[in-house]
């Protein structure tokens, strides 16, 4: 969850280090540090900062550092306080320095071990042990690549790492296991860095490092060994998405950029997958058509906005295919016994492809006997993507705003997508599909429309600004909708947000019901709308404040305690993905007007490589 880079040029590196930090601040940014070594005097210099990049930015427009040599950091805590000397780069006797992305499980036996041997650490943080482990070897002897083989041959837990060493001027050692790494190839230059992004400014030709890789990052070489010691040559894969994904364009922040984007995401993740009326199976590659032909049930694995998504693939599987699925978080699930069923397809969700959790219960179901695993990822390369046996990327582009908004949409409509190809082989009519297909097709049109509600909702905004609770409300399809919209609002504004499935209400969550409750609902024209009504009612009967997001057809009006604001009508299966829009709108306007960072809210980060 903290962004590294590293840089070897011809040219001063402090510049192009700062730039792709501020790529990944969404990775942590509650502190920020560089190590850049200086061929004049041969020495690493090194300044670190708590708080975000700017902090370190101004620092080295105060004292710039010199140098074609160098690894910066961004920061989100595990061990030890956001302080200045618990931030990364981390030293051992100036010579040899350290970011790392991940966390050593045993660094503490270790940190015992370097004590007895007299070396006083400066920090709370697992990091430095790494960097007094390899300086301890260096100190026998030891050459600096084996000195960091051997040192990471003592780690427990995950990393990724870029470590230089003063009295190497050419080489940056890079090590992944368990935390993404890709290496940037430029011409006479290389990079490494946490993820693409914060490299293109300077290349867009990557190496993706597989767990287990120790990299020799030179000027003009890269060399690589897997964890069996042996050299690899991996494809060097040219990055895919528009450079200009990165810039805010005309917009304050990032969500609201790509809360914007979304009807154009959706016609992305459509194109080359439908045809005139069906789903294009191809889309999930060639070995597709075999595995889903067996298919008998559906396995779900997510985590937040993602898990999300996957309950309401749920709905559509259950309904539309009419085959088992469960779904669970894959905190939860990775740790307790389950049950596989015959023929069983293991789907991740996931919009980095590097969440840690998520990675290690596909890795555990890749033993349990599941059919074959199938992500749907927004990031190619990512390592869900390289070690599920299927994928359909979501092509949202780069996501920068912590709360996720487009990657949510985008992961609906792949999972429609994939409910239609499973449907088909279990009684999906031609009709049926073509219907949907047309549906799918009208998406991006209407979600401009929800789009153009945005004043209205930024107007509705004012009235949650100084209110500190909020309920959700939902039914079927449109509960973990509600979810997603609790999620938004206490991420970004951090008021308090529950979701509830509304024939719930009544048992417990009512007693909350009053004028400082505001009551979010999201009313499409389904079968459930009537007893919907009712739980409205229950509300309006309590004195409580309703908002309400409903289809034309809903025969709701504005009126005393409830606040309506009317969406156009979709194909019911469809209702989620639009339906999400006004939520997201409304999560950001009441987190401007409450003056949070929006797109870095506290505590967060955007990728948890961390479980
Ligand atoms: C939601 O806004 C968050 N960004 C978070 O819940 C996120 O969805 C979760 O951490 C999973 O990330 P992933 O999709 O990259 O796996």
């Amino acid at each position: 969850m903290c962004g590294i880079v590293g840089a070897i040029a011809q040219r001063q590196v402090s510049g192009i280090l700062l730039e792709g930090l501020k790529r990944l601040e969404y990775r942590g940014y509650d502190s920020a540090g560089m190590a850049v070594r200086d061929q004049a005097d041969g020495q690493i210099h090194c300044t670190r900062r708590s708080g975000k990049v700017a902090e370190l930015e101004a620092a080295l427009g105060q004292q710039p550092l010199q140098g074609s040599l160098g690894i910066a950091h961004t920061r989100w805590a595990t061990h030890g306080k956001p302080e200045e000397r618990n931030a990364h780069p981390h030293l051992a006797d100036g010579r040899v320095a350290v970011v790392h992305n991940g966390i050593i499980e045993n660094f503490e036996p270790l940190k015992n071990g370097l004590i007895a041997k007299g070396v006083e650490f400066a920090s709370d943080t697992d990091t430095e042990v790494i960097a007094h482990l390899v300086h301890d070897k260096l100190n026998q002897g030891v050459e600096f690549p084996e000195a960091v083989k051997q040192t990471i041959a003592q780690l427990d837990g995950a990393y990724a790492l870029a470590i230089i060493d003063q009295q190497q001027p050419d080489l940056i050692m890079a090590a992944r296991m368990g935390s993404p790494l890709v290496i940037g190839i430029g011409i006479g230059e290389n990079f490494i860095a946490s993820d693409p992004l914060a490299m293109l400014q300077v290349t867009d030709q990557f190496i993706y490092l597989d767990e287990g890789d120790l990299a020799e990052v030179r000027l003009e070489s890269v060399s690589v060994r897997n964890r069996a010691g042996e050299p690899v040559e991996h494809e060097v894969l040219r990055y895919e998405h528009g450079q200009d994904a990165t810039d805010k364009g005309e917009y304050r922040h990032y969500m609201m950029k790509e809360i914007m984007e979304q009807p154009a995401v959706v016609e992305a993740v459509l194109e080359g997958r439908l045809g005139k009326e069906a789903v294009l199976e191809q889309a999930f590659g060639a070995e597709a058509k075999a595995i889903f032909d067996r298919v008998q049930s559906v396995q779900i694995i997510a985590c937040g906005t993602s898990y999300h998504a996957g309950m309401i693939a749920k709905y559509w599987i259950e309904e539309l295919v009419g085959i088992p699925c469960q779904i669970e978080v894959a905190s939860e699930y990775r740790y307790r016994k389950t049950v596989v069923l015959p023929n069983s397809l293991f789907l991740t969700i996931s919009q980095s492809g590097e969440t840690a959790d998520t990675l290690a219960a596909l890795r555990e179901a890749k033993e349990a006997g599941f059919l074959a695993c199938l992500t749907i990822c927004n990031v190619p390369g990512s390592s869900l993507v390289r070690e599920s046996d299927l994928s359909l990327m979501t092509n949202a582009g780069p996501e920068i705003g912590v709360a996720s908004t487009k990657a949510f949409t985008s992961q609906l409509v792949a999972l429609l997508l994939t409910a239609l190809v499973l449907g088909r082989r279990h009684g999906i009519s031609a009709e049926q599909e073509s219907e949907l297909v047309s549906a799918l097709k009208r998406l991006p049109q209407q979600l401009e429309q929800v789009l153009s509600l945005d004043s209205a909702i930024e107007t509705l905004s004012q009235r949650f600004a100084d209110k500190n609770h909020s309920l959700f409300l939902g039914r079927g399809a449109m509960y973990p909708v509600a979810m997603e919209g609790a999620l938004k609002l206490k991420e970004i504004s951090y008021i308090h947000a529950e979701a509830y499935p509304a024939g719930e209400l009544k048992h417990g969550p009512l007693a909350l019901v009053d004028k400082e409750m505001p009551v979010i609902v999201v009313a499409p024209n389904n079968s459930l709308l009537e007893k919907l009504k009712a739980n409205m009612q229950e509300v309006q009967a309590r004195g409580g404040e309703l908002y309400v997001f409903a289809d034309q057809a809903a025969g709701l009006d504005n009126g005393e305690g409830i606040h309506t604001l009317e969406l156009p009508h979709v194909h019911s299966l469809v209702g989620p993905i639009l339906y999400t829009i006004p939520l997201q709108l409304l999560s950001y306007h009441v987190a401007v007007l409450k003056g949070t960072d929006v797109d870095q809210p506290r505590n967060l980060a955007k990728s948890v490589t961390v479980e």
